[in-house]
Protein backbone atom coordinates (compact mmCIF):
# COMPACT_ATOMS: atom_id res chain seq x y z
CA UNK A 1 0.00 0.00 0.00
CA UNK A 2 1.08 3.91 -1.18
CA UNK A 3 1.66 6.30 2.03
CA UNK A 4 -1.99 6.72 3.93
CA UNK A 5 -3.73 9.45 4.96
CA UNK A 6 -3.71 9.13 8.49
CA UNK A 7 -2.63 7.28 11.46
CA UNK A 8 -4.28 6.36 14.57
CA UNK A 9 -2.10 5.80 17.80
CA UNK A 10 -3.93 2.88 20.07
CA UNK A 11 -6.25 0.78 19.18
CA UNK A 12 -8.57 0.83 22.37
CA UNK A 13 -12.52 1.00 21.54
CA UNK A 14 -12.76 4.03 20.94
CA UNK A 15 -9.43 3.93 18.31
CA UNK A 16 -10.71 0.81 16.70
CA UNK A 17 -14.47 2.48 15.84
CA UNK A 18 -12.86 5.54 14.42
CA UNK A 19 -10.36 3.25 12.02
CA UNK A 20 -13.05 1.40 10.48
CA UNK A 21 -15.16 4.99 10.33
CA UNK A 22 -12.32 6.50 8.34
CA UNK A 23 -11.67 3.19 6.01
CA UNK A 24 -15.48 2.75 5.53
CA UNK A 25 -15.24 6.53 3.86
CA UNK A 26 -12.38 5.63 1.70
CA UNK A 27 -9.67 7.01 3.67
CA UNK A 28 -6.43 4.87 4.06
CA UNK A 29 -5.44 4.14 7.77
CA UNK A 30 -1.84 3.13 9.08
CA UNK A 31 -2.61 2.07 12.95
CA UNK A 32 -0.22 1.39 15.84
CA UNK A 33 -0.95 -0.08 19.09
CA UNK A 34 1.89 -0.58 22.16
CA UNK A 35 0.74 -4.28 22.63
CA UNK A 36 1.17 -5.87 18.83
CA UNK A 37 -1.20 -8.80 18.98
CA UNK A 38 -4.14 -6.49 19.24
CA UNK A 39 -3.36 -4.61 16.36
CA UNK A 40 -2.88 -8.23 14.51
CA UNK A 41 -6.15 -9.18 15.79
CA UNK A 42 -8.11 -5.99 14.73
CA UNK A 43 -6.43 -6.14 11.22
CA UNK A 44 -7.61 -9.38 10.72
CA UNK A 45 -11.15 -8.84 12.25
CA UNK A 46 -12.05 -5.70 9.83
CA UNK A 47 -12.74 -5.90 6.28
CA UNK A 48 -9.85 -6.68 3.71
CA UNK A 49 -11.21 -4.22 0.93
CA UNK A 50 -10.60 -1.32 3.91
CA UNK A 51 -7.39 -0.28 3.40
CA UNK A 52 -6.06 -0.19 7.29
CA UNK A 53 -2.22 -0.63 7.25
CA UNK A 54 -0.92 -2.56 10.83
CA UNK A 55 2.83 -1.03 11.65
CA UNK A 56 4.19 -2.36 14.71
CA UNK A 57 6.87 -0.03 15.62
CA UNK A 58 6.62 4.12 16.14
CA UNK A 59 9.09 4.58 13.41
CA UNK A 60 7.55 2.16 10.55
CA UNK A 61 4.15 3.91 11.59
CA UNK A 62 5.70 7.35 10.92
CA UNK A 63 7.01 6.34 7.94
CA UNK A 64 3.88 5.11 6.45
CA UNK A 65 2.45 8.10 6.38
CA UNK A 66 2.06 10.68 3.82
CA UNK A 67 3.61 14.10 4.61
CA UNK A 68 2.38 16.10 6.18
CA UNK A 69 1.79 13.31 8.42
CA UNK A 70 -1.89 13.47 10.68
CA UNK A 71 -1.58 11.42 13.54
CA UNK A 72 -4.98 11.03 16.08
CA UNK A 73 -3.77 9.96 18.85
CA UNK A 74 -6.73 7.97 20.95
CA UNK A 75 -4.95 5.92 23.96
CA UNK A 76 -6.32 6.72 27.76
CA UNK A 77 -5.54 10.69 28.51
CA UNK A 78 -2.93 11.26 31.01
CA UNK A 79 0.69 9.43 31.29
CA UNK A 80 -0.26 7.01 28.08
CA UNK A 81 -0.88 10.59 26.19
CA UNK A 82 2.78 11.59 27.07
CA UNK A 83 4.63 8.65 26.94
CA UNK A 84 2.91 7.84 22.95
CA UNK A 85 3.99 11.54 22.26
CA UNK A 86 7.23 11.00 23.55
CA UNK A 87 8.00 7.66 21.67
CA UNK A 88 6.67 9.38 17.99
CA UNK A 89 7.59 12.47 18.37
CA UNK A 90 11.22 11.71 17.14
CA UNK A 91 10.09 10.45 13.87
CA UNK A 92 8.37 13.32 12.93
CA UNK A 93 8.96 16.38 10.87
CA UNK A 94 7.94 20.05 10.62
CA UNK A 95 4.65 20.50 10.07
CA UNK A 96 3.21 17.24 10.85
CA UNK A 97 -0.30 17.47 12.71
CA UNK A 98 -0.59 15.86 15.59
CA UNK A 99 -3.93 15.62 16.97
CA UNK A 100 -5.11 13.77 20.60
CA UNK A 101 -8.72 12.17 20.03
CA UNK A 102 -8.81 11.18 24.42
CA UNK A 103 -10.63 13.16 27.31
CA UNK A 104 -7.27 14.78 28.04
CA UNK A 105 -7.62 17.46 31.11
CA UNK A 106 -7.25 20.65 28.89
CA UNK A 107 -4.09 22.03 30.74
CA UNK A 108 -2.33 18.79 30.03
CA UNK A 109 -3.35 19.49 26.11
CA UNK A 110 -2.44 23.53 26.59
CA UNK A 111 1.63 22.03 28.07
CA UNK A 112 1.78 19.49 25.25
CA UNK A 113 0.92 22.36 22.44
CA UNK A 114 3.65 24.21 23.75
CA UNK A 115 5.93 20.83 23.79
CA UNK A 116 5.05 19.88 20.09
CA UNK A 117 5.29 23.77 18.96
CA UNK A 118 8.37 23.46 19.98
CA UNK A 119 9.38 20.81 17.78
CA UNK A 120 7.45 22.59 14.86
CA UNK A 121 4.88 19.95 15.07
CA UNK A 122 1.17 21.29 14.86
CA UNK A 123 -0.95 20.14 17.79
CA UNK A 124 -4.99 19.86 17.95
CA UNK A 125 -6.99 18.74 20.65
CA UNK A 126 -10.13 17.05 19.73
CA UNK A 127 -12.45 16.07 22.39
CA UNK A 128 -14.34 13.47 20.42
CA UNK A 129 -18.01 12.42 21.57
CA UNK A 130 -20.54 9.92 21.07
CA UNK A 131 -19.24 6.96 22.92
CA UNK A 132 -18.66 3.45 20.29
CA UNK A 133 -21.49 3.95 18.54
CA UNK A 134 -20.97 7.44 17.53
CA UNK A 135 -16.72 6.82 17.12
CA UNK A 136 -17.94 3.98 14.32
CA UNK A 137 -20.95 5.78 12.67
CA UNK A 138 -20.69 9.80 13.49
CA UNK A 139 -19.11 11.41 16.45
CA UNK A 140 -19.64 15.02 17.60
CA UNK A 141 -15.44 16.48 17.11
CA UNK A 142 -14.59 19.63 19.31
CA UNK A 143 -11.27 20.98 17.70
CA UNK A 144 -8.60 23.25 19.50
CA UNK A 145 -5.41 24.20 17.46
CA UNK A 146 -3.75 26.44 15.37
CA UNK A 147 -6.70 27.41 12.37
CA UNK A 148 -3.93 26.64 9.70
CA UNK A 149 -3.13 23.14 11.53
CA UNK A 150 -7.28 22.12 11.46
CA UNK A 151 -7.61 23.29 8.00
CA UNK A 152 -5.46 20.24 6.70
CA UNK A 153 -7.71 17.97 8.97
CA UNK A 154 -11.07 19.27 8.67
CA UNK A 155 -11.62 17.63 4.98
CA UNK A 156 -11.20 14.66 6.61
CA UNK A 157 -13.07 14.91 10.20
CA UNK A 158 -15.73 16.58 7.99
CA UNK A 159 -16.58 12.73 6.00
CA UNK A 160 -16.35 10.81 10.17
CA UNK A 161 -18.75 13.20 12.25
CA UNK A 162 -22.65 13.18 12.07
CA UNK A 163 -24.47 15.48 10.37
CA UNK A 164 -27.49 17.27 11.69
CA UNK A 165 -29.79 19.10 8.81
CA UNK A 166 -26.92 18.02 6.37
CA UNK A 167 -24.14 20.15 8.82
CA UNK A 168 -21.47 18.46 10.13
CA UNK A 169 -21.08 18.04 13.92
CA UNK A 170 -17.37 19.60 13.64
CA UNK A 171 -16.22 22.75 14.84
CA UNK A 172 -12.90 24.47 15.51
CA UNK A 173 -13.54 26.11 19.11
CA UNK A 174 -10.47 28.57 19.33
CA UNK A 175 -6.78 28.08 20.01
CA UNK A 176 -4.84 25.22 21.89
CA UNK A 177 -6.81 23.67 24.56
CA UNK A 178 -9.92 25.06 23.45
CA UNK A 179 -11.42 21.81 22.22
CA UNK A 180 -10.69 20.14 25.75
CA UNK A 181 -12.43 22.48 27.64
CA UNK A 182 -15.65 22.39 25.44
CA UNK A 183 -15.27 18.38 25.66
CA UNK A 184 -15.05 18.79 29.29
CA UNK A 185 -17.28 21.14 29.87
CA UNK A 186 -19.71 18.48 27.49
CA UNK A 187 -19.12 15.71 30.08
CA UNK A 188 -20.16 17.95 33.09
CA UNK A 189 -23.42 18.48 31.79
CA UNK A 190 -23.80 14.60 30.77
CA UNK A 191 -23.03 14.09 34.91
CA UNK A 192 -25.74 16.69 35.25
CA UNK A 193 -28.66 15.50 32.91
CA UNK A 194 -27.80 11.68 34.19
CA UNK A 195 -28.44 12.40 37.43
CA UNK A 196 -31.61 14.19 36.62
CA UNK A 197 -32.77 11.64 35.03
CA UNK A 198 -31.58 9.33 37.97
CA UNK A 199 -33.55 11.32 40.42
CA UNK A 200 -36.36 11.32 38.23
CA UNK A 201 -36.48 8.14 37.97
CA UNK A 202 -35.91 7.20 42.00
CA UNK A 203 -39.13 9.92 42.78
CA UNK A 204 -41.53 7.51 40.74
CA UNK A 205 -39.85 4.03 41.47
CA UNK A 206 -38.98 4.65 45.36
CA UNK A 207 -41.02 7.62 45.95
CA UNK A 208 -44.29 6.94 44.45
CA UNK A 209 -43.83 3.04 44.15
CA UNK A 210 -44.70 3.08 39.94
CA UNK A 211 -44.46 0.48 37.95
CA UNK A 212 -41.60 -0.11 35.40
CA UNK A 213 -44.33 0.49 32.62
CA UNK A 214 -45.60 3.58 34.44
CA UNK A 215 -42.29 5.01 34.93
CA UNK A 216 -41.22 4.54 30.66
CA UNK A 217 -44.71 5.83 29.96
CA UNK A 218 -43.28 9.14 31.49
CA UNK A 219 -39.92 8.90 30.19
CA UNK A 220 -41.21 8.59 26.47
CA UNK A 221 -43.44 11.87 26.89
CA UNK A 222 -40.44 13.25 27.92
CA UNK A 223 -38.64 12.10 24.85
CA UNK A 224 -41.65 13.34 22.67
CA UNK A 225 -41.24 16.81 24.14
CA UNK A 226 -38.17 19.37 24.38
CA UNK A 227 -35.64 16.55 25.90
CA UNK A 228 -36.17 14.32 22.89
CA UNK A 229 -32.52 13.19 23.45
CA UNK A 230 -30.22 10.69 23.21
CA UNK A 231 -30.17 9.99 27.11
CA UNK A 232 -33.62 9.54 26.97
CA UNK A 233 -33.57 7.25 24.14
CA UNK A 234 -31.30 4.95 26.33
CA UNK A 235 -33.17 5.50 29.46
CA UNK A 236 -36.33 3.68 27.83
CA UNK A 237 -33.91 0.72 25.91
CA UNK A 238 -32.27 0.41 30.01
CA UNK A 239 -35.50 0.61 31.31
CA UNK A 240 -36.91 -2.00 29.15
CA UNK A 241 -33.77 -4.47 29.47
CA UNK A 242 -34.08 -7.98 31.37
CA UNK A 243 -31.85 -10.29 33.31
CA UNK A 244 -31.27 -13.22 31.33
CA UNK A 245 -31.97 -15.65 34.41
CA UNK A 246 -34.68 -13.95 35.94
CA UNK A 247 -36.64 -12.38 32.68
CA UNK A 248 -36.97 -9.35 35.73
CA UNK A 249 -35.85 -5.84 35.16
CA UNK A 250 -31.50 -5.56 34.77
CA UNK A 251 -31.93 -2.37 36.58
CA UNK A 252 -32.87 -4.59 39.45
CA UNK A 253 -29.23 -6.26 39.87
CA UNK A 254 -27.19 -3.87 39.06
CA UNK A 255 -24.81 -2.02 42.12
CA UNK A 256 -25.81 1.05 42.82
CA UNK A 257 -22.22 2.89 42.82
CA UNK A 258 -21.45 5.24 40.11
CA UNK A 259 -17.70 5.65 38.23
CA UNK A 260 -16.02 8.02 37.40
CA UNK A 261 -12.83 8.94 35.13
CA UNK A 262 -12.67 12.24 36.04
CA UNK A 263 -13.93 14.50 33.93
CA UNK A 264 -17.11 15.95 36.02
CA UNK A 265 -14.47 16.95 38.79
CA UNK A 266 -12.38 18.75 36.63
CA UNK A 267 -15.35 20.82 35.44
CA UNK A 268 -16.38 21.52 38.92
CA UNK A 269 -12.58 22.38 40.24
CA UNK A 270 -11.91 24.50 37.00
CA UNK A 271 -15.37 26.60 37.57
CA UNK A 272 -14.48 27.07 41.20
CA UNK A 273 -11.35 28.60 39.77
CA UNK A 274 -12.65 30.17 37.54
CA UNK A 275 -15.46 31.55 39.73
CA UNK A 276 -18.76 30.15 37.65
CA UNK A 277 -21.37 28.75 39.48
CA UNK A 278 -22.18 25.35 37.99
CA UNK A 279 -24.02 23.74 41.27
CA UNK A 280 -26.30 21.41 39.29
CA UNK A 281 -23.04 19.85 37.57
CA UNK A 282 -21.24 19.91 41.16
CA UNK A 283 -24.00 18.21 43.41
CA UNK A 284 -23.61 15.30 40.30
CA UNK A 285 -20.22 14.56 40.98
CA UNK A 286 -20.77 14.85 45.01
CA UNK A 287 -24.12 12.35 44.10
CA UNK A 288 -21.85 10.10 42.53
CA UNK A 289 -19.22 10.32 44.99
CA UNK A 290 -21.84 9.66 47.64
CA UNK A 291 -22.96 6.25 45.97
CA UNK A 292 -19.46 5.04 45.94
CA UNK A 293 -20.54 4.82 49.92
CA UNK A 294 -22.46 1.65 49.40
CA UNK A 295 -21.56 0.07 52.44
CA UNK A 296 -21.78 3.04 55.06
CA UNK A 297 -25.35 3.91 53.37
CA UNK A 298 -26.32 0.26 53.86
CA UNK A 299 -25.33 0.82 57.58
CA UNK A 300 -27.02 4.53 57.50
CA UNK A 301 -30.09 3.25 56.33
CA UNK A 302 -30.75 1.54 59.21
CA UNK A 303 -30.01 4.36 61.58
CA UNK A 304 -31.23 7.53 59.90
CA UNK A 305 -34.60 6.87 59.24
CA UNK A 306 -37.24 9.18 57.74
CA UNK A 307 -40.77 9.42 57.46
CA UNK A 308 -42.02 10.02 54.18
CA UNK A 309 -45.37 10.91 53.19
CA UNK A 310 -47.25 12.57 50.11
CA UNK A 311 -47.19 16.44 50.09
CA UNK A 312 -50.96 16.67 50.75
CA UNK A 313 -53.76 14.79 48.56
CA UNK A 314 -52.35 15.76 45.16
CA UNK A 315 -52.77 12.93 42.39
CA UNK A 316 -50.47 11.04 40.55
CA UNK A 317 -51.19 12.74 37.63
CA UNK A 318 -50.68 16.07 38.91
CA UNK A 319 -47.39 14.79 40.27
CA UNK A 320 -46.01 13.34 37.24
CA UNK A 321 -46.58 16.98 35.20
CA UNK A 322 -44.92 18.37 37.79
CA UNK A 323 -42.12 15.73 37.88
CA UNK A 324 -41.96 16.82 33.96
CA UNK A 325 -41.73 20.05 33.99
CA UNK A 326 -38.95 20.21 36.58
CA UNK A 327 -36.66 18.09 34.96
CA UNK A 328 -37.10 20.21 31.54
CA UNK A 329 -36.34 23.00 33.91
CA UNK A 330 -33.58 21.30 35.10
CA UNK A 331 -31.89 20.13 31.73
CA UNK A 332 -32.07 23.63 30.67
CA UNK A 333 -30.76 25.56 33.55
CA UNK A 334 -27.56 22.61 33.54
CA UNK A 335 -26.97 23.66 29.97
CA UNK A 336 -26.69 27.25 30.55
CA UNK A 337 -24.15 26.69 33.57
CA UNK A 338 -22.09 24.76 31.04
CA UNK A 339 -22.63 27.57 28.46
CA UNK A 340 -21.57 30.48 30.96
CA UNK A 341 -18.77 28.50 32.08
CA UNK A 342 -17.42 28.13 28.54
CA UNK A 343 -17.94 31.59 28.04
CA UNK A 344 -15.72 32.32 30.79
CA UNK A 345 -13.33 30.19 30.01
CA UNK A 346 -12.93 31.70 26.45
CA UNK A 347 -13.17 35.38 27.74
CA UNK A 348 -10.22 34.63 30.25
CA UNK A 349 -7.95 32.21 27.90
CA UNK A 350 -9.18 34.42 24.88
CA UNK A 351 -10.43 31.06 22.80
CA UNK A 352 -12.75 33.65 21.16
CA UNK A 353 -15.11 30.44 21.53
CA UNK A 354 -18.41 31.08 19.26
CA UNK A 355 -21.00 29.35 21.74
CA UNK A 356 -23.61 29.27 18.95
CA UNK A 357 -20.77 26.67 17.01
CA UNK A 358 -21.07 24.93 20.31
CA UNK A 359 -24.55 24.45 20.43
CA UNK A 360 -24.97 23.80 16.96
CA UNK A 361 -22.32 21.07 17.09
CA UNK A 362 -23.98 19.58 20.29
CA UNK A 363 -27.24 18.77 18.37
CA UNK A 364 -25.56 15.38 16.59
CA UNK A 365 -23.62 12.46 17.67
CA UNK A 366 -22.30 13.54 21.35
CA UNK A 367 -23.72 12.41 23.73
CA UNK A 368 -25.74 14.83 25.36
CA UNK A 369 -27.58 15.58 21.49
CA UNK A 370 -31.25 17.23 22.66
CA UNK A 371 -33.94 18.95 20.78
CA UNK A 372 -33.45 21.61 23.37
CA UNK A 373 -29.85 22.50 22.08
CA UNK A 374 -32.11 23.88 18.78
CA UNK A 375 -33.32 26.75 20.96
CA UNK A 376 -30.11 27.29 22.78
CA UNK A 377 -28.48 27.68 19.50
CA UNK A 378 -31.06 30.12 18.11
CA UNK A 379 -30.86 32.29 21.28
CA UNK A 380 -26.85 32.32 20.86
CA UNK A 381 -27.10 33.10 17.34
CA UNK A 382 -29.28 36.13 18.14
CA UNK A 383 -26.98 37.20 20.49
CA UNK A 384 -23.62 35.80 20.78
CA UNK A 385 -22.50 38.12 24.23
CA UNK A 386 -25.52 36.72 26.38
CA UNK A 387 -23.74 36.28 29.69
CA UNK A 388 -26.31 33.52 30.35
CA UNK A 389 -28.35 31.63 28.44
CA UNK A 390 -30.95 32.44 31.55
CA UNK A 391 -31.56 35.61 29.80
CA UNK A 392 -32.46 34.66 26.46
CA UNK A 393 -36.51 35.75 26.06
CA UNK A 394 -37.96 32.16 24.84
CA UNK A 395 -35.57 29.99 27.21
CA UNK A 396 -36.40 32.17 30.44
CA UNK A 397 -40.47 32.11 29.46
CA UNK A 398 -40.11 28.40 29.07
CA UNK A 399 -38.26 28.36 32.91
CA UNK A 400 -41.59 31.41 33.76
CA UNK A 401 -43.86 28.60 32.95
CA UNK A 402 -42.33 25.72 34.41
CA UNK A 403 -40.83 27.32 37.77
CA UNK A 404 -44.48 26.49 39.68
CA UNK A 405 -44.24 23.06 38.74
CA UNK A 406 -40.15 22.66 39.12
CA UNK A 407 -40.75 24.36 43.14
CA UNK A 408 -43.79 21.82 43.61
CA UNK A 409 -41.88 18.82 41.88
CA UNK A 410 -38.72 19.86 44.47
CA UNK A 411 -41.45 20.21 47.48
CA UNK A 412 -42.77 16.23 46.07
CA UNK A 413 -39.56 15.22 46.70
CA UNK A 414 -38.57 16.46 49.66
CA UNK A 415 -42.45 15.17 51.36
CA UNK A 416 -41.00 11.33 49.89
CA UNK A 417 -37.98 11.77 51.49
CA UNK A 418 -36.03 10.98 48.17
CA UNK A 419 -32.48 12.90 47.66
CA UNK A 420 -32.72 15.20 44.41
CA UNK A 421 -29.41 17.03 44.61
CA UNK A 422 -29.27 18.46 40.77
CA UNK A 423 -32.89 19.82 40.91
CA UNK A 424 -32.79 20.91 43.82
CA UNK A 425 -28.97 22.64 42.91
CA UNK A 426 -30.53 23.77 39.44
CA UNK A 427 -33.83 25.43 41.04
CA UNK A 428 -31.80 26.94 44.06
CA UNK A 429 -29.37 28.15 40.87
CA UNK A 430 -32.72 29.70 39.19
CA UNK A 431 -33.88 31.25 42.18
CA UNK A 432 -30.36 32.79 43.19
CA UNK A 433 -29.73 34.50 40.08
CA UNK A 434 -32.92 35.50 39.30
CA UNK A 435 -32.63 37.48 42.72
CA UNK A 436 -32.22 41.30 42.13
CA UNK A 437 -30.68 41.18 46.24
CA UNK A 438 -28.84 37.93 47.76
CA UNK A 439 -28.36 38.01 51.60
CA UNK A 440 -24.68 38.93 50.45
CA UNK A 441 -24.85 41.82 52.47
CA UNK A 442 -25.06 39.94 55.65
CA UNK A 443 -21.89 37.96 54.88
CA UNK A 444 -20.12 40.68 54.24
CA UNK A 445 -20.81 42.60 57.10
CA UNK A 446 -20.39 39.34 59.49
CA UNK A 447 -16.38 39.12 57.47
CA UNK A 448 -16.08 42.91 58.49
CA UNK A 449 -16.68 41.83 61.63
CA UNK A 450 -14.71 38.97 62.75
CA UNK A 451 -11.60 39.85 60.08
CA UNK A 452 -12.01 43.71 59.35
CA UNK A 453 -12.27 42.66 55.45
CA UNK A 454 -13.93 45.84 54.62
CA UNK A 455 -17.45 46.12 52.22
CA UNK A 456 -18.80 48.59 49.50
CA UNK A 457 -21.76 50.54 49.96
CA UNK A 458 -25.03 51.03 47.72
CA UNK A 459 -25.19 54.54 48.72
CA UNK A 460 -21.60 55.89 48.08
CA UNK A 461 -18.25 54.25 46.45
CA UNK A 462 -14.96 52.66 47.93
CA UNK A 463 -14.31 50.19 51.22
CA UNK A 464 -15.56 50.83 54.33
CA UNK A 465 -15.09 48.69 57.44
CA UNK A 466 -17.39 49.49 60.78
CA UNK A 467 -15.70 49.34 64.35
CA UNK A 468 -18.35 46.90 65.14
CA UNK A 469 -19.26 46.53 69.21
CA UNK A 470 -17.09 43.94 70.77
CA UNK A 471 -18.61 40.39 71.87
C1 LIG B 1 -18.64 10.99 25.36
C2 LIG B 1 -18.56 10.55 26.79
C3 LIG B 1 -17.29 9.80 27.02
C4 LIG B 1 -17.33 8.96 28.27
C5 LIG B 1 -17.25 9.74 29.54
C6 LIG B 1 -17.65 8.91 30.73
O1 LIG B 1 -18.78 12.17 25.17
O2 LIG B 1 -18.57 10.15 24.48
O3 LIG B 1 -18.62 11.64 27.64
O4 LIG B 1 -16.26 10.71 26.96
O5 LIG B 1 -18.48 8.20 28.28
O6 LIG B 1 -15.91 10.12 29.70
O7 LIG B 1 -17.17 9.53 31.84
P1 LIG B 1 -17.29 8.93 33.27
O8 LIG B 1 -16.66 7.55 33.21
O9 LIG B 1 -16.53 9.87 34.13
O10 LIG B 1 -18.74 8.86 33.56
Amino acid sequence: MDRTDLGILGLGVMGENLVVNLASRGFRVTVYNRTPERTRQFVSRTNRDQEIKATFSPQEFVDSLESPRKILVMVQAGNATDAVLKQVSPFLSKGDVMMDGGNSFFRDTLRRSAWMKRQGINYIGLGISGGEEGARKGPCIMAGGPRHAYEQVEPILEKIVARVDGEPCLALLGPSAAGHFVKMVHNGIEYALLQLIAETYDIQAVGLGLHEREIQRFFMSSNEAELGSYLMEITLAVLAERNPGTNDPLLGVILDKAAQKGTGAWTSQTSMELGVPVPSIDSAVAARNISAYKDERVLASTRLTSHPSRNGAVNLEKMLIRLHDALTCSWLVSYGQGFALIKRASDEYGYNTDLSEVARIWRGGCIIRCKLLDKIRFALGDDADLPNLLLDNTLAEMLRQGQQNWRLAVSDAKHLGVPIPSMNASLDYYDSYRRHTLPANLIQALRDYFGAHTYERVDSKGQFHTKWPTS
